[in-house]
């Protein structure tokens, strides 16, 4: 197998792993608001309150994230679709696509997602073409929602059929 048919194998195989979705924001170093659509978040630790998520090395902000000492996740809700692909594409001025206010910690919070996590940077580990970003919970809030979930290359919404298969014990 040659090395692209290995990545495109790999890209078919990851793109069958369902994931929720959030959006990562920061502030640049002229105090502009930049973020991105990200599905790499999952939690690490209890103790500290730990998450991680990886940035793409070719993403247009990326060193605003290097040199960020905070950022924020935002877990998305169902009704946050329009947000997840205006974060994800070329839209110049991604924010004026979302309600948004800066945080006490100086953080641009967008409205109505399900969850939101204002984290420290604790560590940058370089990873290949990306950067994996640890960061320390510093803020929580959370929204009683439905979760957007990306799947195959689509987003959508928990089926109706949900759970199919219930715990029995
Ligand atoms: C569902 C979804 C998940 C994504 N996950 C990530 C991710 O985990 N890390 C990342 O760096 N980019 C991820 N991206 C891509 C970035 O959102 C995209 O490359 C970035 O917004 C492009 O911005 P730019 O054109 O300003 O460079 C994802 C995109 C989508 C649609």
């Amino acid at each position: 197998m040659s090395k692209n048919e290995r990545v495109d194998k790999f890209k078919r195989i990851m793109g069958k792993y369902p994931t929720g979705v959030t959006i990562v924001t920061t502030l640049d170093a002229n105090g502009t608001p930049t973020g991105l659509t990200v599905n790499s978040f999952t939690s690490v630790s209890l103790e500290p309150l730990l998450i991680l998520w990886c940035l793409d090395k070719r993403f247009s902000s990326f060193a605003a994230f290097l040199k960020a000492e905070k950022f924020a996740v935002h877990i998305l809700s169902a009704e946050q679709a329009d947000a997840c692909w205006a974060f994800a594409g070329k839209e110049p001025d991604r924010f004026s696509k979302v309600k948004w206010e800066l945080s006490v910690n100086g953080l641009p919070i967008i409205s109505d997602s399900l969850g939101t996590l204002e984290c420290k940077t604790d560590q940058q580990i370089d990873a290949g073409d990306h950067v994996i970003l640890l960061g320390e919970v510093i803020g929580l809030k959370a929204e009683d929602k439905e979760p957007l979930l990306y799947y195959s290359r689509n987003i959508g919404t928990i089926p109706d059929h949900w759970p199919a298969y219930p715990r029995q014990s």
